[in-house]
């Protein structure tokens, strides 16, 4: 199994427990979301190359270090994965940002993609995937599968909460991949939820149900 990251830093835990509140409306959802997502990039973003430049100081020219120029490319997974976009953005504004939108099709399984846009040099980039929830893992493991046969080469994957099923699932079908999260809850229940979870991650979010 590829590793699995638990972001327990305190300011991310505190922050998951506001969005798992059921109280929390959209606009609050919206922005811890968005918080927390910064807060996990950081992590997710530990091992990013750098380089020696030299830069003058209003003292002396002195050597400095500066990410090496390897380029990031965001993936949401249509839709609640947008949710967790622009707080990355915040720090790596340079990042591209595709899109993957995918369902299952429930006779024959397979996965089938209704909107897929990728950055044209994807396999250059190191990309992040971003889903807030990890449930059975199908959607991930199938938007990785779909983004390594359009050439990426380094993926991870970035959620807010994991189910075991679906951190195991995605683990055997991946192996490559690295996957970040802020927490592994208890279960799915009978309805495909994470239990205690925090609900419908899109439908909180963008305010339907
Ligand atoms: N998707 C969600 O939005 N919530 C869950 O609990 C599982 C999948």
């Amino acid at each position: 199994m590829k590793k699995v990251t638990l972001i327990n830093h305190p300011l991310v835990q505190h922050k998951l427990s506001f969005i798992r509140d059921k109280n929390t409306g959209s606009k609050d959802f919206r922005e811890l979301i968005e918080e927390v997502a910064m807060l996990m990039c950081y992590e997710v973003t530990r091992d990013m190359p750098l380089e020696e430049i030299e830069i003058e100081t209003p003292i002396c020219t002195t050597k400095a270090k500066a990410l090496s120029g390897k380029k990031v490319g965001i993936v949401p997974i249509l839709r609640a994965g947008l949710g967790m976009v622009d707080g990355m953005l915040k720090l790596i504004p340079a990042a591209k940002v595709g899109h993957i939108g995918l369902y299952r099709d429930p006779e024959t399984l397979k996965p089938v993609e209704y909107y897929c846009k990728l950055p044209s040099d994807i396999g250059e980039r190191d990309i992040i995937v971003t889903d807030p929830m990890l449930a059975t893992g199908g959607s991930a493991a199938d938007a990785i599968t779909l983004l390594k046969q359009r050439g990426a080469k380094s993926i991870k994957l970035m959620c807010l909460i994991a189910a075991p099923e679906g951190l195991e699932y995605v683990s055997e079908q991946h192996l490559d991949v690295d996957i970040y999260t802020a927490a592994i809850d208890e279960k799915l229940n009978d309805h495909g939820y994470i239990v205690p979870g925090l609900g419908d991650a899109g439908d909180r979010l963008f305010g339907t149900k």
